[in-house]
């Protein structure tokens, strides 16, 4: 397993006088290798370092040169230290610092209208519900975090919280409101501008992505994005609301900086306790397979809807509706969901589903039928211990016959891994261990960086930050120029 770091420093290393100190990636450090293999009963141990435990190793790789680029007045006393890189980009512990910007700060207008639309009618609650629930759940816990910092000048990373997807649906704030809104409230953020956006965070929590904000490549293109997918539009068929302008093959996702987060399960199912559906033993469920979802006339869906009625006891796949008899509802649809061994995941109108994040709730294997989906965590989840991804251009009768193949035993294991990594899909406050906001606070933590530039930033020989005009970085007054 220890292969891929090997004690090797890191390759820019060879030239230059690094640290003899420097921290070669143990097996300690490698989290992401060890999840879950042999070791699932250690599993927040090993996953989830305690401070308390690790802190001596922890000096090791904080003893970063020009650490406090910040406190300029030190600069004269910092001596040029040795240099030691993270650990495995890491660190052993979570140590960061997020200023989430307020709405009512005067100084942040038009901030309160990405919240509450335009004239604030929009309750935060209205938005808490349903598969975009994540952009108020993370503005949320982490306005409660104890990685939270009230001081921007002393911010590793910047929260801008928006709820523009929900608005936009609620009628809150149309499409050209939300882009104008954006505009201008980071045109109001000398720190978006000073690091060109680079270390500013944005929550775009549907299959839009950051199309949401319609010029966002020209504002935000270098800053983080949390989304659930990867928007995919060369396999776009029907643009969706007319929305998804980009070039053929561009995306708003960029794997290299941006996070995919889990999607929003219903808080029924995921309470510790009494879910609102408990799962079935294997053997009492009825089914091998189900699909519950409306067909949107995507061709992998409606394949299975002709699979079911082709082997009805096998597949359950009724072709459900938005509204009417024909809609499930809420405990009625986990219910269903419950009853196969495996839950199947076709792509819909964009490449996640939420279904794969609530199969695990329901104890079914998710199938993913989704060639383009994208997953949270990767650096340290192996999805084939517990997930199963078939070509979605093979949904047919074969299909069905593999399943079917699959020995009761195997399911359970891949359950019970499953019932490991569930805990890393539920939005619970980043004091549980393993939740959804702890891994991506530790994907946040990978991303911090000790100095951040724009095309628009200089710096002098005393290390003071100017702008063009050689204006000192606190001096600058919006509004900012952008881009
Ligand atoms: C978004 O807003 C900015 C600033 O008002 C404007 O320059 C830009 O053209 C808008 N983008 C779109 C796609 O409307
Ligand atoms: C981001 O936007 C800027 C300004 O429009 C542009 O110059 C740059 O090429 C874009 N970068 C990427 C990676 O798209
Ligand atoms: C740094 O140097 C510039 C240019 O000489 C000067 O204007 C500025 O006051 C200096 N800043 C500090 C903090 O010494």
């Amino acid at each position: 397993m220890g292969s891929i770091w090997s004690n090797k420093p890191p390759p820019s290393s060879s030239s230059r006088a690094l640290s003899s100190r420097q921290t070669p990636c143990t097996r300690t450090h490698q989290i992401g290798a060890l999840f879950l293999v042999a070791t699932t009963f250690f599993f927040t141990r090993l996953l989830f370092f305690d401070p308390s435990v690790s802190s001596s190793t922890a000096a090791t790789s904080t003893t970063l040169l020009l650490h406090h680029h910040h406190h300029q007045q030190e600069a004269a006393s910092l001596g040029v230290g040795p240099i030691s890189w993270p650990h495995c980009g890491y660190g052993p512990y979570l140590s960061l610092k997020i200023y989430v910007y307020d709405e009512h700060d005067d100084d942040i207008r038009g901030l309160d209208q990405l919240l509450g639309g335009r004239d604030g009618s929009i309750p935060p609650t209205s938005c808490l519900e349903g598969q975009w629930g994540t952009q108020v759940k993370i503005h949320r816990l982490l306005l409660e975090s104890r990685f939270r910092t009230l001081r921007k000048e002393e911010a590793d990373l910047f929260f801008v919280p928006a709820y523009a997807r929900c608005l936009k649906r609620m009628g809150g704030l149309n499409d050209q409101e939300i882009n104008q809104t954006y505009v201008k409230v980071l045109s109001q953020m000398p720190y978006f501008r000073r690091s060109g956006g680079r270390d500013h965070i944005f929550v775009f929590p549907s299959g839009l992505g950051a199309h949401l904000f319609r010029s966002w490549a020209t504002y935000i293109n270098r800053s983080i994005i949390l989304t659930p997918e990867v928007p995919s539009f060369s396999t776009v068929t029907t643009p969706y609301n007319g929305d998804r302008t980009d070039k053929e093959g561009t995306s708003a996702f960029n794997t290299w900086k941006d996070i995919i987060i889990p999607g929003n399960v219903d808080d029924g199912m995921t309470k510790p306790g009494a879910p609102l559906v408990q799962p079935l033993p294997l053997s009492k469920r009825k089914y091998l397979a189900n699909y519950l979802g409306r067909a949107q006339g995507k061709v992998g869906r409606l394949r299975l809807i002709e699979l079911a009625k082709q082997f009805p006891d096998k597949l359950e796949s009724p072709e459900l509706k938005f509204s009417g008899p024909e809609k499930l509802e809420k405990v009625e649809y986990f219910q269903h969901l419950r009853d196969a061994k495996f839950c199947l995941a076709p792509r819909g109108e964009s490449s996640w589903t939420l279904r794969f994040f609530e199969s695990f709730f329901v104890e079914c294997v998710p199938v993913i039928l989704s060639d383009q989906a994208e997953f949270p965590f990767q650096n340290v989840i192996d999805y084939t211990l517990f997930s199963i991804k078939w070509p979605s251009t093979s949904i047919g009768p074969e299909l069905l016959e593999y399943l079917e193949s699959i020995p009761d035993e195997d399911i359970e294991r891949m359950i019970a891994a499953g019932r490991q990594v569930r805990c890393l899909w539920v939005y619970a406050p980043d004091s549980d261990l393993c939740s959804a906001m702890q891994g991506i606070l530790w994907e946040l933590q990978r991303k911090v960086r000790q100095f951040h530039q724009s095309a628009e930033t200089f710096w002098l020989h005393n290390r003071t930050i100017v702008n063009r005009n050689l204006v000192e970085f606190f001096s600058w007054k919006p509004p900012m120029p952008l881009p």
